[in-house]
């Protein structure tokens, strides 16, 4: 899956965020398709969950500097996705990489994230965007 600009939403740490989470998935794939060694995926599922741990507290952060209405949906839809990375690792370790995990995780889990950020975290920078701008200066 491509990264396209239509995903920037304006919030320069979490569009910095997504991008890198987005180029990780595409990263895991490649080398679940090549059928790399071990220590090359367990290196990267290891940064792929850093990254993306990172990036839920980052979120998480926001949504209670700004009171944002939407967060316990926005927590739940994290943990999910947190569930879903943490069961691709464990199907990785016991059947090993192959065409089909690589598949999984370019198609299934980077369309998650797209449609995560077109949706929730859309709702989300909008939301904290037009806070700050209200902001007495
Ligand atoms: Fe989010
Ligand atoms: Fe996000």
């Amino acid at each position: 899956m491509e990264w396209c600009n239509d995903l920037l939403l304006g919030v320069d740490e979490i569009d910095r965020q997504h991008k890198a989470i987005f180029d990780l998935l595409n990263q895991l794939s490649r080398v679940c398709h090549a059928e790399a060694g071990d220590v090359v995926i367990i290196g990267l599922l290891d940064f792929l969950e850093q990254q993306v741990r990172i990036h839920i507290e980052t979120e998480e952060r926001l949504m209670i500097e700004h009171s944002y209405p939407g967060i316990d949906e926005e927590c739940r839809q994290h943990w999910e996705f947190a569930r879903e990375a943490a069961e691709i690792r464990r199907r990785i370790k016991t059947e090993g990489p192959s065409r089909l995990l690589a598949a999984l995780i370019a198609g299934q889990m980077a369309k998650w994230v797209v449609e995560h950020i077109r949706g929730h975290d859309r709702q989300l920078t909008d939301f904290v965007r037009g806070r700050i701008a209200r902001e007495p200066c």
